[in-house]
């Protein structure tokens, strides 16, 4: 193997880190910008693929295959297997979407017209690896080639040209092998439609900040700042603990907004009462909720609802909304056939409950907080799994 003459060895001081984050912020799937008059120069692929061939490779195997498809005739025989496998279904389903304001409206739009179009791409790129997925955990699969194609769809960013991750078509891995002469014992990844941009500039997606889904230590253990070291209240600790629900949103938006419901399943809540004249979930409404604990006793605590976007997202913060000692949220996000629910808590910063514990010890406040975040979390999990119960049931 011979290294590629453009690629060196450099320091960290001379990689721009904006670009290089701009690159990956914004490798989007491109479908309806795609240049379909533009030709294709090949050298650009293989500088690309050349990029792309430094990505981790398992056992440092050079396994990975790049079929790059040109010929008109066998763009038209992918186009229809495209249609076949998922693009038919795609143009359906945007023309069901048109108008509806339906989430999936514009990806939908977007999947159809690829679909429609794929066979005047310019240039179809397969990533494939030699050997088959078979779970024996040998180096040199499946897992050796998805990190090189993503950094191929990246190097092409940077150079003004576009293409979307497709994987509806390798549902007819075999039809595809024959036509293209794939021998046995190959595994084709993906299907990437390349092509100059019509336009270069794309934004990033909306997408989770990573304080939200990025667990530390223990499973759904979140900080909403640091944390220091050692941690405290401050830092904003918090537990998050999801579950897929098979049931429609509007059914899980109602249980998830019966605030008294959490009591059937906690150990600690007792039960929650609109106040105020509040009569259900409104932005600003207000309850008080009852709680039990071995160590405080009895208490009840007012609480606030300081989000309420229906079907979406419902919380509320506790004791003082302009310094809570907690905030509380459901929210909700339909996926294919069910809704992902997510209950999430976020202690302080303002006093709550273990409080006085820190200040009466205040060199014990990291093991505090880690056994009051274990105690939600066991609570938190038993109302979740209640809801999905109810929700599927
Ligand atoms: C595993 C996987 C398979 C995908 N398969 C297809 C596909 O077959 N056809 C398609 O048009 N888009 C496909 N996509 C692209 C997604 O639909 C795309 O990520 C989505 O539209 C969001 O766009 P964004 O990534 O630019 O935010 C796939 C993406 C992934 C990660």
């Amino acid at each position: 193997m011979t290294q590629d003459p453009h690629l060196r060895r450099i320091s960290a001081d001379e990689i721009d880190t904006a670009s290089v984050d701009a690159a990956l912020g914004t490798t989007r799937a491109v479908r309806r910008r795609l240049d379909l008059a533009r030709p294709v120069d090949l050298q650009i692929i293989h500088d690309c693929i050349d990029v792309a061939e430094q990505a981790p490779t398992g056992g440092n195997q050079g396994s990975r295959r790049w079929l790059v498809v040109r010929d008109p005739a066998l763009k038209d025989r992918l186009a229809e297997l495209y249609l076949a496998t998922a693009g038919n279904w795609m143009i359906e389903h945007r023309d069901r979407l048109a108008g509806t304001g339906h989430p999936n409206e514009a990806v939908m739009a977007s999947a159809a017209h690829l679909a429609e179009h794929l066979a005047q791409v310019p240039v179809l790129v397969i990533p494939t690896i030699i050997g088959r997925h078979d779970g024996s955990g040998r180096p040199g699969l499946f897992d050796s080639v998805l990190q090189a194609a993503w950094s191929f769809c990246v190097a092409l960013r940077a150079r003004g040209l576009g293409t979307t991750w497709t994987t509806a078509i390798l549902g007819a891995e075999d039809e595809m092998a024959e036509l293209l002469g794939v021998p046995g014992g190959i595994t084709q990844v993906a299907l990437l439609p390349v092509a100059w941009t019509l336009g270069t500039e794309f934004g990033p997606a909306p997408r989770y900040p990573a304080r939200e889904i990025t667990w530390h230590d223990r499973w759904g253990c979140t900080w909403e700042r640091g944390p220091s070291d050692p941690p405290t209240l401050a830092d904003g600790p918090g537990m998050t603990v999801e579950a897929d629900v098979k049931a429609s949103v509007q059914r899980v938006w109602g249980l998830v907004t019966d605030i008294d419901l959490p009591a059937r399943f906690s150990t600690e809540f007792l039960g929650a009462t609109w106040t105020g004249g509040a009569t259900g979930p409104a932005p600003g409404a207000t309850f008080e909720g009852r709680n039990r604990h071995a160590a405080i006793g009895e208490w009840s605590v007012p609480c606030f609802v300081d989000v309420c976007e229906p079907e979406r997202a419902f919380g509320w913060c506790t004791s003082n909304p302009d310094n809570p000692g907690a905030r509380w949220r459901f929210e909700l996000e339909p996926i294919a056939g069910s809704v992902r629910l997510r209950f999430r808590l976020l202690l302080g910063p303002g006093p709550s409950g273990i409080s006085g514990a820190i200040e009466a010890m205040p060199d014990k406040e990291p093991r505090i907080l880690a056994r009051r975040v274990a105690e939600h979390r066991a609570n938190m999990q038993a109302v979740l799994d209640g809801i999905k119960a109810l929700a599927e049931a």
